[in-house]
């Protein structure tokens, strides 16, 4: 399709010489306006060939190949599991969006008997801020639901045979899912830095140096020293809210796409 110049075209005359209500002609000129400005029709054209060309490309999905919607074990609730834990993963998404507007990732000030900048955000979140129990409520809900869920969800893969073939690059790509929720909880948990969180981040520390051979090497990279301090903060932050996000989110996408492709299985 060619975007050719609209502007030798008399519209008004058009529009006159039709008979339109005047709901019509607005809308006509609206469009004509804006398609004169923008070329809207064309790229909506443009839009639509693509979509009819991207979706003659997919297969049909297993479920519509199988017509499985109108079989009965389709529709048993534990199969439902996974869209369980995406749910939670997005309302955890959300809220932990918004509290990232009032939490600081700063553990100075620590040392001299004082609350660091962390900790003082959640006590105000928790204390002062319209809803914030609410909220910070809401976000740790969400990231235990969705890991109960995770892993109920795995159980029902495995008691239903539905790893087997030709869905193991599923499985695979679900113990990866898992592990990564696992680190998005563990992270999350230091981000208040109070007792709980810096004994649970010693605790990380300790088992990374475990870790014959490179074990220094990985205290250093996860936790920024062999004592913990503002660099393990910012290191739990810095996976928390900005590379664990895109990375889950992708995976998940790619494991339902997966899904969509190969349908529920049957149980065995
Ligand atoms: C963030 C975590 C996860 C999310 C959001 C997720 C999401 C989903 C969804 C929506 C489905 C469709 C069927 C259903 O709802 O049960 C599904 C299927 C599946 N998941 Fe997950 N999943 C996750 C973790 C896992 C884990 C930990 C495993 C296993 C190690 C796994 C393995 C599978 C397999 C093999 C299927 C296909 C099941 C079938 O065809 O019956 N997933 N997942």
């Amino acid at each position: 399709m060619s975007l050719q110049k609209k502007d030798d075209y008399d519209h008004k005359a058009w529009l006159k010489e039709k008979d339109l209500t005047p709901v019509e002609t607005t809308f006509l000129t609206a469009l004509i306006w804006l398609d004169k400005r923008f070329r809207i029709v064309d790229y909506l054209e443009l839009l639509e060939t693509l979509y009819y060309r991207v979706n003659l490309q997919m297969p049909k999905s297993h479920t519509e190949q199988y017509d499985l919607d109108n079989k009965f074990w389709y529709w048993y609730p534990l199969y439902t599991l996974g869209f369980f834990s995406t749910l939670a993963y997005v309302v955890a998404a959300i809220s932990g969006a918004l509290l990232g507007f009032y939490y600081t990732p700063s553990a100075v000030g620590g040392a001299a008997g004082e609350a660091t900048a962390a900790y003082d955000q959640i006590a105000f979140i928790m204390t002062d801020l319209q809803f914030g129990f609410m909220l910070r409520s809401i976000h740790r809900w969400s990231a235990q639901v969705m890991t109960a869920a995770v892993f109920l969800h795995m159980l029902r893969v495995y008691f239903t045979g539905a790893y087997k073939e030709p869905r193991e690059l599923n499985w695979l790509l679900g113990i990866v899912l898992i592990s990564l929720t696992m680190v998005f909880g563990y992270t999350g948990y230091l981000l208040p830095w109070d007792q709980l969180a810096f004994w649970a981040g010693q605790i990380g520390v300790e088992m990374s140096l475990s870790i014959p051979l490179v074990g220094e090497w990985v205290a250093q990279l996860i936790f920024g020293g062999f004592s913990l301090g503002p660099s393990t903060l910012i290191r739990m932050y810095i996976l928390h809210v900005f590379l664990l996000p895109f990375v889950v989110t992708s995976l998940i996408a790619i494991h339902i796409g997966i899904v969509w492709v190969q349908g529920i299985a049957e149980p065995h």
